[in-house]
């Protein structure tokens, strides 16, 4: 492990901030890392950039994380993880906080010239994060305050998914399942890749906490899998 400053932190709103470091991780996108807040339990977070996570206050660590004030030091293991394969004509699907990584994917894929749509949904407006750093982009909310009402599958069923080389998925596990079926159907889940998230302890594949049914670890065999691999959510 070693120790980094937080020399930025972004509010997006209450419950989500970007904590920036004080140097580049080498990485990809859709790796993660395991940080920890000294006082606290050690996660994983996707990076959101080479230097960031963005963290959604769900318990007491991330909360934590949420309320922390620039200049604090935090512990960092990693990037471990496999990422996301590079691709010419994406299409993004997020939901809630599985924005984060796929922040990360989408620069570095405009970076390389990629065609590129999102499709991000959250419960409500208020909710919406980086709404401006996606050129095109397709919004839905659960209570219709923003864009579609309705959940991502509501914009993802409108898409002619042939048109795209890769579909990348994050979110969490009931959004991946309704995607994944959606996919499935569509005879496109061989060129989809779903980022999933276990609960994690190593990090590093020896402790056996975030086994799925299929007997792969998520932190050493993933975050990312190619759909096919992991079968039904
Ligand atoms: C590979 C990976 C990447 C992740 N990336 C991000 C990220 O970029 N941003 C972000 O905000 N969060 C991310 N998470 C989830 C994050 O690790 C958990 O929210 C965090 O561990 C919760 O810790 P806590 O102490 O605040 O809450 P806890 O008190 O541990 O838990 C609070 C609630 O969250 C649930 N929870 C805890 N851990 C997870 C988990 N891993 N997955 C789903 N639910 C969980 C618990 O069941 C409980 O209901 C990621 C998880 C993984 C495995
Ligand atoms: S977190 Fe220990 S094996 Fe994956």
């Amino acid at each position: 492990m070693y120790f980094t400053k937080v020399k930025k932190v972004v509010r997006h709103n209450k419950k989500v901030s970007t904590l920036y470091f004080d140097l580049k991780i080498a990485s990809y996108p859709g790796q993660f890392v395991m940080l920890y807040l000294p006082g606290y339990e050690e996660i994983p977070l996707s990076l959101s950039s080479p230097s960031s996570v963005t963290v959604k206050a769900v318990g007491e660590t991330t909360q934590a994380l949420v309320m922390a004030d620039e200049g604090i030091a935090v512990g960092i293991r990693g990037a471990f993880g496999n990422p996301f394969s590079p691709s010419d004509k994406a299409l993004i699907i997020a939901g809630g906080i599985g924005i984060a990584p796929m922040k990360y994917l989408y620069d570095f894929l405009k970076k390389c010239g990629a065609d590129i749509k999102v499709i991000y949904g959250e419960k409500s407006e208020g909710d919406l994060i980086w709404t401006d750093e996606f050129e095109n982009l397709i919004i839905t909310t659960e209570d219709g305050s923003a864009g579609i009402k309705g959940t991502v599958l509501d914009a993802v069923n409108k898409e002619d998914l042939s048109r795209y080389s890769r579909i990348y998925a994050c979110g969490n596990s009931e959004m991946l399942k309704a995607v994944y079926g959606v996919l499935k159907k569509a005879e496109v889940l061989h060129k989809a890749e779903f980022s999933l998230e276990r609960f994690m302890r190593c990090g590093i594949g020896v402790c056996g906490s975030c086994v799925i049914e299929n007997g792969l670890r998520v932190c050493n065999d993933g975050p990312v899998f190619p759909a096919t691999v992991i079968g039904n959510l």
